[in-house]
């Protein structure tokens, strides 16, 4: 990992999560970045301008009124010399007046004046977080382009437990680092398998499940940022392609899935990140089944081949990557999945409180045979980006 001449600028708000951005600093520093920090009036009643001037090395600047500083680099130079603006913590205060344009001190100045994406990682209170007037704002900024970097749920420096923990700098660091649009997958070939699949029944009826492909999708987008051919095989969604797909296949029940997975399989990775029906029904009535009063219904389901399995029993075939939606014991249950499934990795998510199928947001936590990952909660394009990373790490590693 390398950020060398990568022009960050470090934008830090009033909250006691600041203390973690003089880490965040180091870490950067670490991999060549050129960082500069920008605090608001607040954040410097946490930490002090000094301490961040000599980690990044350079000057920092606080106030748009300072006449000395203005003279060395301006506002609008400084806004220009940024390629990446990350804001850690990102106050509610600092979310509020940014979502309503506001450039009332030096950082939301620079913001609405650079042409940079955007990262925010918040920080605050988890009752704060959760404020309906908090969360507008955080849709707003999200249509406005910024992406989200947590927050994290655990223990507050408040003594609260619950959303609103900054990322830790590592995690904020590899964000940006991503973002830089790694090339890791150069000159590979990724297939990737997403959405749900349908079991007819009959003419107007079938089994299906509740994934809406965005994960996998996501995973087809990020696979291909980082420089793969990227081969889609989509069960029925309603998603547009992803930019720089090379190739998409569409079907719709499980059996047509292993048959589109294995005609592609000549990849270097597999990403198996559909939802496959287990089963499906024996027969499939040719005209709508009608209703008996009374009467029960009676379907007898048959098992779908299990696509993963059917790849890893081949002698040479590709990195296998699996995903595990499980609604408890995600850990002991996607460990046996790996061991099973004959996998390289597997992506494990619970299902439910707001996070899985339908949720714009999710979590994973990696697991290969000799370690494990967590991608805490954040958008499904930051996490694919980050998946995307550890699969090219590992395929480096066990492959490469
Ligand atoms: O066993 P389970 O269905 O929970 O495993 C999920 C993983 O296995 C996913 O990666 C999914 O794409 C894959 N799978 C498969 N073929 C099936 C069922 C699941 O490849 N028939």
């Amino acid at each position: 990992m390398s950020l060398a001449q990568r022009r960050i600028l470090l934008g830090v708000s009033g909250g006691i999560a600041a203390y973690k951005s003089c880490e965040l600093v180091r870490r950067l520093r670490d991999l060549d970045a050129e960082v500069r920090v920008v605090m608001t009036e607040g954040a410097t009643h946490f930490v002090s301008p000094t301490t961040f001037q000599a980690l990044s090395g350079q000057a920092v600047r606080v106030s748009l009124w300072d006449a000395q500083a203005e003279a060395a680099m301006g506002h609008i130079e400084l806004a220009r010399w940024a390629e990446r603006i990350l804001v850690a913590p990102a106050s509610a205060d600092l979310l509020a007046r940014l979502a309503h344009g506001m450039a009332d001190d030096l950082l939301t100045t620079l913001c609405l004046a650079s042409a940079a994406p955007l990262y925010l990682a918040p920080a605050m209170n988890q009752q704060m977080w959760a404020h309906p007037a908090v969360q507008a704002n955080i849709a707003t900024l999200r249509q406005h382009g910024a992406q989200l970097l947590g927050p994290a749920v655990g223990d507050q420096a408040c003594g609260d437990v619950g959303s609103g923990r900054m990322l830790e700098p590592h995690e904020l660091r590899d964000a940006l680092v991503a973002s830089f649009g790694d090339r890791s997958l150069a000159g590979l070939k990724v297939l990737v398998s997403a959405g749900p699949t349908y079991e007819d029944i009959d003419p107007v009826r079938f089994i299906g499940n509740r994934s809406s492909g965005r994960m996998g999708f996501a995973v087809a987008e990020a696979a291909a940022q980082a420089g793969a051919e990227v081969t889609l095989v989509a069960g029925p969604v309603s998603l547009a392609t992803p930019a720089g797909v090379a190739q998409r296949v569409d079907v719709r029940s499980a059996a047509q899935m292993h048959a589109a997975v294995l005609a592609a399989a000549q990849a270097d990775i597999y990403i198996g990140a559909a939802a496959v029906g287990d089963y499906r029904p024996l027969e499939v009535s040719a005209q709508k089944l009608k209703k008996h009063d009374g009467g029960e219904l009676t379907l007898r389901l048959g098992e779908n081949p299990d696509i993963l399995a059917s790849l890893s029993a081949q002698t040479a075939h590709p990195f296998l990557v699996g995903f595990a939606a499980e609604t408890h014991d995600v850990a002991s249950y996607a460990q046996g999945k790996l061991r099973h499934k004959g996998l390289d990795m597997i992506a494990a998510n619970q299902v439910g409180g707001g996070l899985g199928f339908e949720a714009a947001d999710n979590a994973l936590t990696l697991y290969w045979a000799d370690g494990a990952v967590e991608l805490p909660r954040t958008s499904k394009a930051e996490l694919a980006r980050r998946l995307i990373a550890h699969v090219a790490e590992r395929y480096r590693a066990t492959r490469g």
